[in-house]
Parts: structure tokens; sequence; C-alpha cells
């Protein structure tokens, strides 16, 4: 199978590129950011601009990919502080790899959303099919990315899907998002005995260890299309209160300081965000279970944080 990834060089895509060699796929990778050191040398690496119609054309043209995995995306707190640039990125790129796949015949698209298209008001479980009403340009332009690409499927037959993911967990070091307090609970833990959390204990919002989430995206994009309902599926993990992430490093690491104090910005953004995601459309069409669980996680998670500050000397924060 010949798979091209856009957003290659980010969080999901780094960690995807190694899976897909794996399984023998024929990998491409598209993204702005040059070559990582990191990239296997058996990936095609395409340094160029996904707003920039006639790059995404060449890119399609040249490696006549099966399927799109189309990650480049504009994320939430960098789409508030560079909307036009996340528009452009999010909006346009993801026009321009549709009218590419359409054009070279591109069998399936996957597209990766997330639970920043749910707003404000939302019930305490929230389903696939709940009013779309986001109040950040990221969310705003994965709704329009989620609905041309059902367009596309419709109008030129495209098979176009993908998952809304929840937040990410992976051992990396956090680089600023609002969810980024569950990771410093392991980091800081491990590195200076100590952390405070940026929002109350009982905060409450849906998260998904990566391993899971590549898994999502490989056994979605598999499925037999006759197996499908709908385009888009929520995917749920676990949705852990802030205190049961500290109790799970507490448990781990003897001695740790972990405490509360709310940063009333970051809370709010948190507190528009659902606690709990509804997947059953995902498990009933195409099997979708989650395997790590919060001990689980945690249990896989240290002692790869632990060598990952081993390796950086206790490491400046990267982008996660
Ligand atoms: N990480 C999460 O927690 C999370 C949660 C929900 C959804 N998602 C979605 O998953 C996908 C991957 O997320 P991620 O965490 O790897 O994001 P990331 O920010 O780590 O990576 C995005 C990648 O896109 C590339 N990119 C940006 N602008 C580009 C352009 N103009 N042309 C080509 N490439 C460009 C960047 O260089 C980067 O490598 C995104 O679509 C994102 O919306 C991620």
């Amino acid at each position: 199978m010949k798979i091209l990834l856009t957003g290659a060089g980010g969080q999901v895509g780094t960690d995807l590129l190694p899976l897909l060699l794996g399984r023998g796929d024929e990998v491409a990778a598209f993204d702005i950011a040059p070559r990582p050191a990191h990239c296997p040398d058996a990936v095609q690496w395409v340094q160029g601009d996904i707003t920039q119609a006639p790059e995404v054309n060449d890119v399609v043209r040249a490696f006549q990919p099966d399927r799109i995995f189309h990650f480049a995306a504009i994320l939430s707190a960098k789409g508030e502080q560079i909307p036009h640039r996340a528009w452009a990125v999010n909006m346009d790129g993801t026009r321009n790899v549709l009218e590419a796949a359409r054009q070279f015949g591109v069998a399936q698209i996957f597209y990766t959303s997330t639970i920043a298209v749910f707003g404000d008001g939302l019930p305490d479980v929230v389903g696939d099919d709940v009013p779309l009403q986001p109040t950040t340009m990221y969310g705003l332009t994965k709704v329009a990315g989620e609905l041309l690409g059902a367009w596309y499927q419709q109008t030129y037959g495209i098979d176009f899907r993908g998952v809304r993911f929840p937040g990410l967990i992976n051992a990396g070091i956090p680089g600023g998002g609002t969810s980024d307090y569950a990771l410093f609970m392991y980091v800081d833990g491990l590195r200076t005995g100590a952390y405070e959390s940026f929002v109350e204990a009982d905060s409450k919002i849906p998260f998904m260890y990566m391993p899971d989430a590549l898994r999502a995206v490989l056994e979605l994009s598999d499925a037999p299309r006759s197996a499908l309902t709908r385009n888009i599926y929520n995917i749920a993990a676990i949705s852990p209160t802030a205190e049961e992430i500290a109790d799970a490093v507490r448990s781990r690491i003897p001695g740790v300081n972990l405490t509360f104090k709310s940063d009333p910005v970051r809370q709010a953004i948190l507190d528009s965000w659902p606690e709990v995601l509804d997947d059953a459309n995902a498990r009933a069409d195409w099997g979708w279970a989650h395997e790590f669980d919060l001990e689980k996680m945690s249990d896989d998670l240290l002692p790869k944080v632990k060598a990952l500050i081993g390796s950086s000397e206790g490491g400046e924060p990267v982008p996660a």
C-alpha cells in the first residue's frame, strides 16, 4: 500500500511513520518542515506547503498514493495566535488535498479531526451528532473540513473517513497546550518531584494514549467501507479527573508533591470541552476498543518519560 502522510513531522505523524513501514507500506511524507534527523531512511520526505495547490498536486501526481493520511494542521492554541494562517492551512490545505485526490484518483483520504469541534453547552456524554458550535478557529476549520470531505465523497466518490481525537498523551515534554497538566504531572513529578496543575482537581476531559490513537487510525483506514455508517467517528479511551491522574502518579513516584491552582483562562477553555465522549458508532461499525486505561498508560509511560528526561538532561520544553 502506498501512503502519503501530510504533517508527518508532527506529534502523531512522527509516531505513525515507523508503524506504517513496519507493516510494509511504501510511505511518502509531506511537511513544511525539513526532514527530521529521526525520520527513517525508507520514508520519502517532500518538504512543501499544504496551502499551495501546485505543491500538493506535484507530490500526489509523482507518488500516486493509494491513501492520503491528512494530518497537517495548525492546532488550537497556535490557531488563536495566527488565525488567518490556521484558516489557510486547515481549510485551503484540506481542499488542496481533496482536489489532488480527485484529480489523481486517490482512493481514500483519512482525516484527523478533534474534540475541539464541539462547543459550549454540551451534554455530560457527547455523541457523534451533537450540534457542532466551536468557538476557536481550530475547531471551526475542523468542522468545515469534516463537511468538505463528506461532500467530496458524495460528489466525487472519494472514500473520506476519519476520527475525532481526544487529547493525546505520549512520552514527550509538553509544549504549552491546555491539556498539558496531565503529562506535566509525570514529567515534572520525575524531574523535580513536584508539579502544580493549572486546573481544578475535579477537571475532567477525554484523553487517549498515543499507541491507542495510532491503532485507531490504522484500524479505521483498513475497515471495509461497507461496514461504515458515517465519515467521522468519535473515539474514546479515558476521562480521568486531574486528581485521578495525580493519584496514578503518586502511587508510582513515592513522595511526589502534586497540587492544584486553577488558572482562569486555561480553566475556561478546558471547561468548554466535553468530559466524556460516546464512541458507540466506532465500536459498532469497525470494532474500536481502547487498550490503555489510566493505570496501564501510567505503567507504560513513566519509564519512557524517564528515558526521555535522561536523554535530554532535564531538557528544555519542546512542542508536544
Ligand atoms: N495531538 C493531539 O492531541 C491532537 C488532538 C486532536 C486532533 N489532532 C489532529 O491530529 C493531526 C496531527 O496532530 P499533531 O499533534 O501531530 O500536530 P503537530 O502540530 O504536532 O503537527 C502538525 C504538522 O503539520 C505541519 N504543517 C503545518 N503547516 C503546514 C503546511 N502549511 N504545510 C505542510 N505541513 C504543515 C507541521 O510542520 C507539523 O509537522 C492534526 O490534524 C490535529 O488537528 C491532534
